[in-house]
């Protein structure tokens, strides 16, 4: 069923992928309703191996997603049409064309104004608005932050613009680490990868390093999940383990990542970061429910403690002020700040220890101050005391 006007379409649809206009392309209406394949989604990518064409085939009850250089990929959507389906809608930035072949083969082609507005410009333009951009990204997409056509959907506009801030935030950290060529970062607690993926996209795509990256999480399903968007997404040097946080098995640890790991979870993080040398640690702490059970105030302090609301912000204040001050005891040279303002999240307070040389009366230094904040609260222990061997 080769006519002229498919042939002519398949050309422009070509020409539209070189002169970097596509939108998408969409294949629908099943010759045969049987069959599982619903639709098939047809984008344009680049990726470090150079443009590729992203399918995402669209069957019943999954999505499967394939990248294809681009005259295999040309190639295999005309064989689609051929055998599977009746329609391609082909979305250029200057107009959109419709291809319907009915049953018998004989073709239509239909052409219209502008249906979907570009995305974003392509390849080396790629927009800089944002650090992550939307454009083509196919783990935000498959995360469910990005529509299918690559658009930042309304209701995750807020996890957009977090990942975003974060790589802000982090990003002047990395960029002053004298990182060797190839590094390890692990990220506790990964729970679905938001993070773990746009850092692996941003210090692979954007500072052009070669990171392997771990995330580990004890959620099997999130593991499963994750493990999947990274081979759809082509990140080879990007994998998620599942563990524990204390005991998974991982490599030397150059930078360790813990956001938003539940209370003590933080701890064994920053344990694990410290006990391998990592030259960066991150973390944003979520709920300090461990000093706060330690809280025995006998003291002025009673007045703010008594009240409930203010003595779970002490244990906050006090848990990651000590977490701060261990970090500086063990060679790290701190700052905490906030992570994002609260109308995002109110897990809004990230600890950063870069590993310095640390000076012994500086480390002493913390230590008294540790025991000082400690005899003030009736403290006996810190949960990352204990991991670091202080009685
Ligand atoms: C609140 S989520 C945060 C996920 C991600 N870091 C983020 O900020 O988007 C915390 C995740 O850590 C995982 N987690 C908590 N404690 C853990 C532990 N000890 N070991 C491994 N994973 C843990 C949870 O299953 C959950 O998925």
């Amino acid at each position: 069923m080769e006519s002229k006007q498919m042939i002519a379409f398949f050309e422009y649809f070509h020409n539209v992928i070189n002169s970097k206009s596509l939108i998408k392309m969409v294949l629908s209406n099943q010759r045969n309703h049987a069959s599982d394949l619903k639709s098939i989604i047809i984008t344009i990518i680049e990726i470090k191996k150079g443009v590729r064409l992203n399918f995402v085939y669209r069957h019943k009850t999954n999505d499967v997603t394939k990248n294809f250089d681009v005259e295999e990929g040309v190639a295999l959507t005309f064989k689609a049409m051929e055998d599977d389906f009746l329609n391609a809608d082909l979305f250029t930035t200057t107009e959109s064309v419709r291809l319907l072949v009915n049953v018998k083969g004989k073709v239509k082609i239909r052409s219209n104004a502008p249906a979907l507005k570009p995305v974003a410009s392509f390849g080396h333009d790629r927009v800089k608005e944002r650090v992550i951009p939307a454009h083509n990204n196919i783990y935000l997409r498959e995360l469910g932050v990005l529509n299918s056509a690559f658009e930042v959907r309304n209701e995750m506009n807020d996890k957009y613009l977090q990942i975003n801030r974060y790589i802000e935030l982090v990003e002047p950290f990395i960029k002053e680490l004298a990182l060797p060529d190839q590094f390890h970062v692990a990220d506790m607690g990964s729970g679905k990868g938001y993070l773990t993926f746009a850092l692996y996209d941003y210090l692979t795509n954007i500072l052009g390093k070669k990171p392997a990256v771990t995330g580990v999480e004890s959620r099997k399903e999130l593991v499963k999940l994750s493990n999947e968007i990274a081979e759809k997404a082509a990140f080879s040097q990007l994998k998620f383990v599942c563990g524990t946080i204390g005991k998974a098995v991982l490599e030397k640890i150059d930078i360790l990542i813990a956001l938003h790991a539940c209370d003590t979870a933080t701890d064994d993080a920053i344990f694990r970061g410290i006990a391998s040398g990592a030259s960066l640690i991150v973390c944003a702490p979520c709920c300090h429910k461990q000093i706060r059970r330690e809280f025995r105030v006998n003291n002025a302090l009673k007045s703010i403690t008594k009240h409930g609301i203010l003595e779970e912000r002490q244990a906050e204040v006090v848990t990651d002020a000590i977490r701060a001050l261990l970090l500086e005891a063990h060679g790290y040279k701190t700052k905490v700040f906030e992570f994002i303002s609260t109308e995002h999240t109110h897990k809004n307070v990230m600890i950063v220890g870069r590993k310095v040389a640390g000076k012994p009366a500086e480390i002493k230094k913390s230590l008294e101050q540790i025991v000082a904040i400690k005899e003030l609260f009736g403290i006996k222990q810190h949960y990352l005391e204990g991991l670091l061997g202080y009685k």
